[in-house]
């Protein structure tokens, strides 16, 4: 972490996504200039990827009992800083695909695991792309708000799992006005607050994601937390770890 590097990733964020060009576009535009400094600001900001991973690699333990030769996607995988949260496990697994639609924090992800021959990174659009053959597991880290048709996504990421294969994802969200009993409750500041904070850099905190896949995974573990927010000390920016486990 450097004040340099922040002033840059904050410059970028003030700056937001451009209005015109694909999402392609304008997902290289945004992240293009803070690609080399993405991590150390992101590590501050996006919570429970690690615990979202642990979720991931618990289950496949379960469903397979042990990691050995899995399979494993991250789609929207961006530098592919997430993938180091399997730590020591990463080299067990048998193939890894990093796809996101970036190329300069694509570049990065090509520049970490250019020594790691199970490790393929693709540019590609989440919403069609598909693995050569069905996967362990899926999972997007922050990704599922940052892609338009998000509903597309998760119905690619659910078809191209193996029965009994392992869906996580961690992402902020804010509550339904009336949220299901047993889920938490989001104040009106917050529900009005981080979709509009967020808007501006193609960030979609919305009630939807959850509530969809709690529907599709019925069998789930789910986490709803707050997360510090660098350079913002008095907020706290809710964020949801799920991990489900497909029938089969
Ligand atoms: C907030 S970043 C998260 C990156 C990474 N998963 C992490 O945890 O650091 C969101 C990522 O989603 C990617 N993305 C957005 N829309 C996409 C799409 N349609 N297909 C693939 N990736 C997409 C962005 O390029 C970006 O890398």
């Amino acid at each position: 972490m450097s004040l340099a590097g922040d002033a840059r990733v904050l410059l970028s964020m003030l700056r937001g996504q451009p209005r015109s060009g694909s999402h392609a576009e304008r997902l290289d535009a945004f992240y293009g200039p803070q690609a080399s400094q993405y991590d150390a600001f992101r590590e501050r900001l996006l919570q429970g990827r690690a615990a979202m991973i642990q979720g991931v690699m618990d289950t496949l333990l379960e469903v397979r009992g042990g990691l050995a030769g899995a399979h494993v996607v991250e789609l929207g995988g961006g530098t592919g800083r997430s993938l180091l949260f399997f730590g020591e496990q990463l080299d067990a697994l048998g193939r890894v695909d990093l796809v996101d639609l970036c190329a300069p924090l694509l570049d990065e992800a090509r520049r970490r695991f250019a020594d790691r021959r199970q490790v393929h990174v693709t540019t590609a659009d989440a919403c069609t792309w598909r693995p050569g053959a069905p996967a362990d597991a899926v999972y997007f880290s922050y990704a599922l708000t940052m892609i338009p048709d998000w509903r597309a996504a998760l119905d690619n990421a659910l078809a191209m799992l193996k029965a009994g294969g392992v869906l996580g994802v961690v992402d902020f969200y804010v509550s339904a006005a009336e949220p299901p009993a047993g889920l938490k409750r989001h104040g009106a500041f917050t529900r009005f607050f981080w979709p509009r904070w967020f808007a501006h850099d193609g960030v979609r905190p919305c009630p939807d994601h959850l509530r969809v896949l709690r529907e599709r995974l019925p069998e789930h573990q789910l986490a709803e937390c707050v997360a510090p927010v660098p350079y913002l000390p008095l907020l706290r920016v809710p964020y949801y770890s799920f991990t489900a486990r497909l029938p089969g």
